[in-house]
């Protein structure tokens, strides 16, 4: 069954009625989805697709289309939202207990089977706003790797009540996986966005990505602290992003410890070295922590050129979910390359790390987020051209359902979180190396006469299963330096696996597994995630104005490009590559 040709139809019909149906108890609802169909043109949306058409064959053309639109960055879209409508938090009592499927590999056929966890919370009709109190004293998150031993008895004894909430009161919102069940909940489809029924609620990938889980880590460290009568505690972060931090945490590797998880990655436990980029082909500790520097470094500084390169691309009600390649660099980078590398492969799915669905069963899940969290802070400070905002009601007014400390659930908006320390906490100060880890750049640009020699150019290439390293010719809009973005079209992957590949540009040199050169330009890289239907479509744009200087680039008018796959590239099927210019930021 064409699941994306009837949801595309769905969609359509539901542009079409009034939205005075919509089941919200709230009364602030401000602003509730007003018809897609009036937005302005230039804007993709699913009422220009015909619903007797073959629905995109398994491909939802609207995802595309989103991606396409979302290529040229903050600029094309922002200032429109005056037609468009936000996020609006899941209505509970519609939660599907069988809503999240996934595919999995029956003999040698993908079906859609059941989910075997019901991740929907307790149901209650008494909801409302939730009124962030005052503090007047910040909760300070320590770095894991520094934890003090009163603060990880705390943490201990915590994380011990909340595993017996499962057993003595399994309806307790705050029990641990009750807890956990909230990341499926958000990222499986057990929820229907309100309003657009068949349209999956799905946070990551997009800019809802670093708010909801802000919030989510938020509620989780006020429930941890009410349950030791201690509204002081403050969870760690894993920085990760630090040569002292690149391993896992004693604290949560110690098999006694109710922060101890048996579904990771064993061969990853203490004292093996983080690797962010997901290439077991590297042993050199050395060559690991330069790697990590690296990508750090470009997603942080050089691959961003707006907010929304950073926080993800635009999502808004009667959205699609989206797929992995539209998350903002940080949660496509880093935080992908974490999930990954925990993630246990004894598992099919990569549980508990390695799948959105499972994820927040590992307590390290929520250390990790701290960790994410810390670097949007830390992101906000860095001096930069563009502006740190999102200056769009879309965003601001996205919102989402929690349970507080006291199992009250209650509504929170993206507004009420950007600044954390009105949440209360901040972060302990960990340096941040990476910041000058630029690539050193070359003297002399490389030859792309001799480079180009016998390669084919992309048109001859495209579309590409990627079952070994290619390498091909791309034409540019612009000779030489210029502000341009390199654009992968209509990546199909495979939803039941975990996907990486890395680009390369100009590469003489051929060294995959060095990252920290000057001709790495980016990587895609899927989770394995439960949701309906078997592929997802990604368009990954990766910018290039630094990149160019980095490499020094001559007065070319065209690039050769390496794509190399790392993982599961048999998975994975690129419609087309092409160089485009970048739109000027607003
Ligand atoms: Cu909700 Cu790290 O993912």
């Amino acid at each position: 069954m064409n699941t994306a040709f009837i949801k595309t139809c769905l969609h359509t019909y539901v542009n079409h009625q009034t939205m005075a149906s919509l089941q919200s108890s709230f009364t602030l609802l401000s602003s509730a989805p007003k018809p897609r169909s009036s937005r302005l043109p230039g804007r993709s949306h699913s009422s220009q697709i015909s619903c007797s058409g073959d629905g995109g064959g398994g491909i939802d053309r609207r995802n595309i289309l989103l991606g396409l639109g979302g290529l040229y960055g903050a600029g094309s879209s922002l200032g429109r939202q005056a037609e468009a409508a936000p996020i609006l938090p899941p209505d509970l009592s519609t939660c599907d207990p069988t809503g999240a499927t996934t595919t999995r590999r029956v003999g040698d056929k993908q079906e859609v089977v059941k989910l075997d966890v019901n991740c929907c919370p307790p149901f209650t009709d008494k909801q409302g706003d939730y009124k962030l109190p005052v503090f007047t004293k910040l909760r300070r998150r320590q770095s894991a790797h520094r934890l003090s031993p009163a603060n990880l008895a705390k943490y201990k004894k915590a994380m011990a009540k909340m595993r017996e909430l499962d057993v003595t009161d399994p309806d307790d919102p705050r029990g641990f996986t009750q807890q956990a069940n909230i990341h499926c909940a958000y990222c499986n489809g057990p929820y229907d966005q309100v309003g657009f029924p068949g349209i999956d609620l799905q946070v990551h990938n997009s800019w809802t990505f670093f708010p909801f889980h802000r919030w989510y880590l938020y509620f989780y460290e006020r429930i941890l602290g009410e349950l030791i009568g201690d509204p002081t505690f403050a969870l760690p972060y894993w920085n990760w992003d630090n040569p002292r931090g690149m391993s896992m945490p004693l604290a949560f590797d110690d098999p006694s410890s109710p922060l101890y998880d048996e579904d990771r990655n064993q061969d990853h436990r203490r004292p093996a070295v983080v690797d962010l980029a997901l290439n077991s082909g590297i042993t050199d500790p050395v060559q690991l922590i330069s790697n990590n520097l690296a990508l750090m470094y470009k997603e942080m500084v050089s691959d961003v050129e707006t907010a929304v390169d950073f926080l993800g691309t635009e999502y808004r009600a009667g959205d699609d979910p989206h797929a992995f390649a539209l998350g903002g660099t940080s949660e496509r980078g880093s935080h992908t390359g974490i999930h990954a590398w925990v993630g246990d492969p004894r598992n099919d799915l990569k549980e508990d790390m390695g799948n959105f669905y499972s994820a927040g069963r590992d307590p390290m899940f929520y250390s990790h987020h701290a960790n994410v969290d810390r670097m949007w802070t830390i992101w906000d400070k860095i001096p930069a051209s563009y502006s740190k905002k999102i200056d769009d009601d879309d965003f601001k007014n996205s919102s989402f359902m929690f349970y507080d400390e006291k199992k009250n659930l209650v509504r929170v908006k993206v507004s009420d979180c950007l600044d954390h320390r009105k949440l209360g906490y901040e972060y302990e100060y960990s340096d941040t190396p990476w910041i000058n880890s630029r690539p050193p750049q070359r003297a002399v640009p490389a030859n792309l006469k001799e480079l180009a020699k016998g390669i084919p150019t992309a048109d001859k290439v495209f579309p590409l299963k990627l079952v070994k390293t290619v390498k091909f010719l791309v034409p540019k809009p612009a000779k030489g330096k210029a502000d341009e973005a390199l654009v992968l079209e209509n990546i199909v992957t495979d939803n039941s696996k975990l996907i990486k590949f890395d680009v390369f540009i100009n590469d003489e040199d051929d060294k995959p597994d060095e990252l920290d050169r000057a001709e790495y330009v980016g990587s895609f890289t899927q989770l394995p995630h439960r949701v309906k239907g078997k592929e997802s479509v990604n368009n990954l744009r990766l910018n290039l104005r630094e990149v160019y200087e980095n490499i020094n680039i001559a007065d070319d008018d065209a690039v050769v490009i390496t794509i190399v796959p790392l993982i599961s590239g048999d998975a994975v099927t690129i419609g087309g590559i092409k160089i485009i210019r970048r739109r000027p930021r607003k």
